[in-house]
């Protein structure tokens, strides 16, 4: 096919094999991972498909140029060398954002003003007036990546990451990354076939990310903008034909997705944010005490969550985790329970013996996502206290 190009989709630690599935899944071309990123090929329609479509990636780019450079003054060469007006015009800003792995160049934001002065000395040299900078909201939004002495100039196609979808219009004190929770919840191996409870929502992010994947519904159909709307080859018709041949995959979801918090405010803002989702057919968020519920339902059921850390939340942890432990053993038989803590200390005191820990990182702090099983039965339930 004539028209694909390389694209680069960036990803949280630990997600790649997720995204590779999900790329190919969506019919991408080449697909390879690589470090908390995969690359493919795809025409225009895909790069607008992946944006709108995948669940894990939070940006997607386009690379337009790479060359080997020495110093700073090579970077700022080969960058005046480019056709730049192919992508801005004078009147356009622009944002450069840099990403720099190398022991030779250690400063992103010098090579990002290095790449920004070569841009604007570009324009002011053959046109006499140079396109403004605006870091909020670029016209057009470019990347540069520098590994070792390996510099790849891309276009982000995204703008504001892809975690961004636009239907959280409230938040409480600690959301989860959309990606994170979208992720986690694809990890966990629920298909939409038993019913779902994230017992401390806040916010409510990982019931609407269960919901849009049990109905297959695109993560960003929400979502205000995409970067790419703004490039000078954006076709407006086929983005419309993606998001509607998109909307027609949608399937059927008929088990029920529950959110409980025992902070009614942070149940006001999941309720808001889960009609924003046009999702309250198929979530019911209530305020409820997780350590005074139990189980709704003998059938099978899938919880997903993650407590408080006790970072940015002053309560006992110890005694919060083996109240997690005893609800769960004590309430809810015939359940799969997952959730994600950078609680270590903390962790031990569940007093239930996790089947699966799966290293992740929520934003910069390493956590572990674990997964106990509760048998039918409490004398088949996995003890070790
Ligand atoms: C880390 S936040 C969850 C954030 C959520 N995933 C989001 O995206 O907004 C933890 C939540 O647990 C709630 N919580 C703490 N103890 C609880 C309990 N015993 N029962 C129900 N909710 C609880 C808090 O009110 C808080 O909203």
């Amino acid at each position: 096919m004539g028209n694909n190009f390389d694209m680069v989709a960036k990803t949280l630690y630990g997600f790649e094999d997720l995204l590779e599935t999900e790329l190919n899944r969506l019919g991408a071309i080449n697909v390879k991972k690589g470090i908390r990123s995969v690359t493919f090929q795809g025409d225009k329609g895909f790069m607008y498909k992946a944006n709108l479509c995948l669940r894990t990636a939070i940006k997607i780019l386009k690379p337009i140029q790479s060359f080997n450079i020495r110093n700073e003054e090579d970077l700022y060469a080969r960058i005046y060398k480019m056709p730049w007006e192919n992508y801005l015009t004078h009147y356009n800003t622009f944002a450069i954002d840099a990403t720099v792995h190398s022991d030779v160049f250690t400063h992103s934001k010098y090579m990002a003003l290095k790449t920004k002065d070569a841009i604007a000395d570009k324009f002011r040299n053959t046109q006499g007036k140079r396109p403004n900078v605006d870091i909020k909201f670029p016209d057009l939004r470019i990347h540069i990546h520098i590994q070792k002495n390996h510099c790849t100039v891309s276009l982000d196609s995204s703008g504001n990451s892809l975690h961004k979808r636009g239907y959280k219009t409230a938040t409480n004190i600690a959301p989860i990354n959309e990606v994170l929770a979208a992720g986690m919840i694809m990890l966990s191996g629920w298909d939409g076939q038993c019913d779902f409870l994230d017992p401390m929502c806040g916010s409510g992010t990982i019931p609407v990310e269960a919901a849009m994947i049990a109905c297959n519904i695109p993560p960003n159909i929400n979502r205000k903008e995409f970067a790419f709307e703004k490039w000078p080859d954006f076709d407006e018709d086929l983005f419309d034909k993606i998001i509607e041949s998109s909307l027609k995959k949608t399937r059927e979801f008929h088990h029920k997705i529950y959110g409980y918090d025992k902070a009614p405010s942070a149940v006001r803002k999941a309720i808001a944010n889960v009609k924003n989702a046009n999702l309250s057919d198929y979530i019911s968020i209530e305020d409820q005490n997780f350590f005074r519920s139990e189980k709704i339902t003998e059938e099978k059921l899938h919880i997903l969550f993650n407590p408080p850390y006790g970072e940015r939340l002053a309560i006992d942890m110890e005694e919060f985790y083996a109240s997690i432990g005893d609800t769960l053993k004590q309430e809810y038989p015939n359940t799969d329970a997952w959730f994600i803590t950078s609680n270590l200390e903390a962790l031990k005191h569940v007093g239930l013996r996790p089947s699966r820990k799966i290293k992740l990182f929520n934003g910069p702090q390493e956590s572990k996502l674990v997964k106990y099983e509760i048998y039918s039965g409490s004398k088949k339930a996995k003890f070790n206290r």
